[in-house]
């Protein structure tokens, strides 16, 4: 596996394969980053992982100098599934970066309301690694779905030639999303925040047979009595994000609450 860590050696590392499949990350990798790895990895050409903590994403108030850093570590994991290239870039990568603006229908939505710079700052890397890596499929979670289709539809408005690949949320065995930020929870914090999971999945399985207002109203309080605090609960249209009062077919919920200082989303699309 080569690892590498300036434009300089990307660029001569990329003029020797034709075909990338690229898994952008922000470190701290679990078995979630390693499932996008792993389908990467069944599309001819090489895969490469970039492990970029992007500050432009982050808000001055936000968790940039906590956000876990564990490349060694990381580096283990990504060389036993077989990775051929990982891309370390410096921090002063984000330097000089050419400033684009998501989507703005899909990023104004959902995290874009209380995190409203996020989605910008991500497009704005990305833009900056596909125009150098110029990839031939890239791989993103369907656990920040948000991000997702904002990716997809900034790949849809650009002339790269680029496939987008969404893949299902990976699970810890209690059902809490794995994310680099569960890390950042106490023991009894992380017992409750299992049950995150627990109640969008029971709501997500009554919404075709109940009022959905009713149903927000009662998820919002079950996860208040247990002390989060939920930033949204919304059912909405899977490809618009447009909130929605009544079920229809690939209705998604999304939810984004914060325990005890941390960010937790999760989300289930109801077919
Ligand atoms: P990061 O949070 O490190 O996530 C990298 C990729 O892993 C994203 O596509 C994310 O959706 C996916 N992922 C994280 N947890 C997952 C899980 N439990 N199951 C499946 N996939 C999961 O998302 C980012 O970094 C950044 O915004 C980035 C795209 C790298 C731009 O800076």
């Amino acid at each position: 596996m080569q690892i590498i860590r300036s434009v300089k050696d990307l660029e001569a590392v990329l003029q020797q394969y034709e075909e990338i499949n690229f898994v952008p990350t922000m470190g701290n990798l679990h078995a979630g980053h390693l499932s996008l790895v792993s389908e990467a990895k069944k599309y001819d050409g090489i895969t490469l992982v970039s492990i970029f903590i992007n500050p432009l994403q982050f808000a001055p108030n936000e968790d940039l100098d906590i956000y876990p850093r564990t490349e060694k570590q990381d580096l283990k994991e990504l060389e036993k599934i077989n990775c051929d290239v990982v891309f370390c870039p410096e921090p002063n990568f984000a330097e000089g970066v050419k400033k684009l603006h998501a989507n703005s229908d899909l990023s104004k939505k959902l995290c874009g309301i209380s995190r409203p710079h996020f989605f910008h700052g991500v497009i704005s890397i990305l833009n900056h690694f596909f125009q150098l890596i110029k990839p031939k499929n890239v791989f993103f979670g369907l656990k920040d779905y948000q991000q997702y289709l904002i990716v997809k539809d900034f790949l849809t408005q650009s002339t790269l030639k680029t496939s987008i690949h969404g893949i299902p949320i990976v699970r810890e065995p209690d059902g809490l999303a794995m994310s680099s930020r569960n890390n950042l929870l106490t023991p009894d914090q992380r017992l409750i925040a299992s049950k995150l999971s627990v109640i969008l999945k029971d709501t997500a399985l009554q919404a075709k047979i109940k009022n959905l207002e009713h149903l927000r109203v009662e998820g919002i309080k079950k996860l208040e009595e247990l002390n989060f605090k939920v930033d949204y609960f919304s059912f909405c249209n899977s490809s618009t994000l447009e909130e929605i009062d009544d079920f229809e077919e690939n209705t998604l919920l999304a939810i984004a609450v914060n325990l005890g200082g941390v960010r937790l989303i999760d989300n289930y699309l109801i077919q």
